[in-house]
């Protein structure tokens, strides 16, 4: 693939075709497949038993309330909505919620606040290498080679086990060099499901406080897992510890908000002054790359973290598509000893112990969608596809 820095492309006449994004490519194949049986576990996004991403009635009544008062929708600047950031920092920073070394802006969804996380690093040091697990998200890697800095990978996860190679991890990120950045999942691991233990994110918070690294966590699924605090332990645990911190943040899964993107980046340094110099690259940058920020999904988060009663509401919502998660975690996992780990991780994916080929072969004979890489989302079935599920997976694992 030509990138922008390639000398042979000197006209939009001399670009290679690119690959599109294969999740992109599946979420399409999907919708192009017309067999009524079909189940859609690749993208990721929370359904319900029956099937369906329905806006969070909290929302709708957020909504209602947002078409009622906006008076204007004149520019609101780099910042986007002051009072959503406000809003969200103790949802966020629980503790730390008061330290003013820590700032927050609005950005167009998670991956907005991951690029924005990243031309910040490479503003301040574009000699950064970038640690980044393997599997990640991803679009991880495109983003980081986006912004030019360097891409080293670090062993996360063995597959046959369905656990984190945690010591391979440690090791890897011992041996980083001071600014080297550590890109962390804060909860919810996409595209695994398996999430550090506090002893464990006690041991990475340490290895990065010695190296002197600097750690970039992505936490798009808070309250997804086993709570919002409990979510959070990693982010606090690492802003208990570490000067410098910077985290991306996403609602676009806990307020089911997809299509509006809305987000936020995080920004902690060793003081006030320095943290207000860095916000300053980043109101920059922000505005050289969207301007500022969408409104209208952050304008009706801020209207739901802004009311006792709709925050009350949404976090019974939040609660139940973490519920419905969990139990169909539990029943997949019950199904088959070969399975029994995915009752044990978080979030909405995990990966079956399954090759490539056995995966397009379930998408060709059976239209059951995942990632190439065997990743599924728990809840892209309804109700009724979860056991025509397992028996699909089971007999594929069989051989
Ligand atoms: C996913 O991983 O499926 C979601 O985060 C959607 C995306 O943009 O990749």
């Amino acid at each position: 693939m030509l990138t922008r820095t390639d000398e042979m492309a000197r006209s939009l006449a001399d670009l290679q075709p690119v690959a599109s994004d294969s999740l992109l490519q599946l979420i399409a194949l999907c919708n192009a497949d017309p067999r009524p049986e079909k189940i859609d576990v690749g993208v990721g996004v929370f359904r319900d038993g029956q099937g369906n991403t329905p806006i969070l009635k909290v929302m709708k009544e957020a909504e209602r309330r947002l078409l009622e008062t906006q008076e204007t929708k004149a520019y609101l600047g780099s910042a986007g909505d002051k009072r959503f950031a406000e809003l969200l920092r103790p949802v966020l920073l629980g503790e730390h919620a008061d330290d003013d070394r820590i700032a927050g802006v609005q950005t167009p969804g998670g991956c907005g606040a991951l690029r924005l996380g990243f031309e910040l690093i490479a503003n301040a040091n574009p000699k950064a290498r970038v640690l980044v697990g393997t599997p990640t998200w991803p679009n991880h890697p495109p983003i980081i080679r986006g912004v030019d800095l360097e891409i080293v990978e670090y062993p996360y996860y063995e597959r046959g086990q369905g656990s984190i190679r945690f010591d391979a991890m440690a090791d890897a990120l011992s041996r980083a060099e001071p600014g080297d950045v550590a890109l962390l999942h804060g909860c919810c691991h996409n595209p695994t499901g398996a999430d550090l233990d506090e002893d464990q994110w006690r041991r990475v918070v340490a290895i990065v406080a010695e190296r002197g690294l600097i750690p970039l966590i992505d936490i798009a699924y808070q309250g997804f897992g086993r709570g919002l605090d409990e979510d959070a332990f990693g982010v606090r645990l690492m802003l208990s510890t570490c000067d410098e911190v910077i985290v991306a943040q996403s609602c676009d899964k806990n307020f089911s908000v997809y299509r509006d993107r809305v987000g936020s980046l995080w920004v902690k340094t060793a003081s006030a002054d320095t943290t207000a110099t860095a916000m300053g690259h980043v109101f920059q940058l922000a505005r050289e790359m969207w301007s500022m920020p969408p409104d209208h999904g952050a304008a009706a988060v801020r209207i739901i973290l802004d009311d006792s009663g709709l925050r009350e509401r949404w976090l019974v919502e939040l609660a139940a598509m973490r519920d419905r998660i969990n139990s169909v975690r539990t029943k997949i996992a019950a199904a088959d000893p070969r399975l029994a780990f995915i009752g044990r991780q978080f979030g909405m994916f995990s990966m079956l112990p399954l090759s490539t080929g056995q995966v397009l072969k379930l998408r060709e004979d059976k239209a059951i969608y995942m990632a190439d890489s065997g990743r599924f989302n728990v809840v892209g079935m309804s109700d009724d596809q979860v056991d025509t599920f397992i028996a699909a997976v089971v007999e594929a694992m069989n051989g």
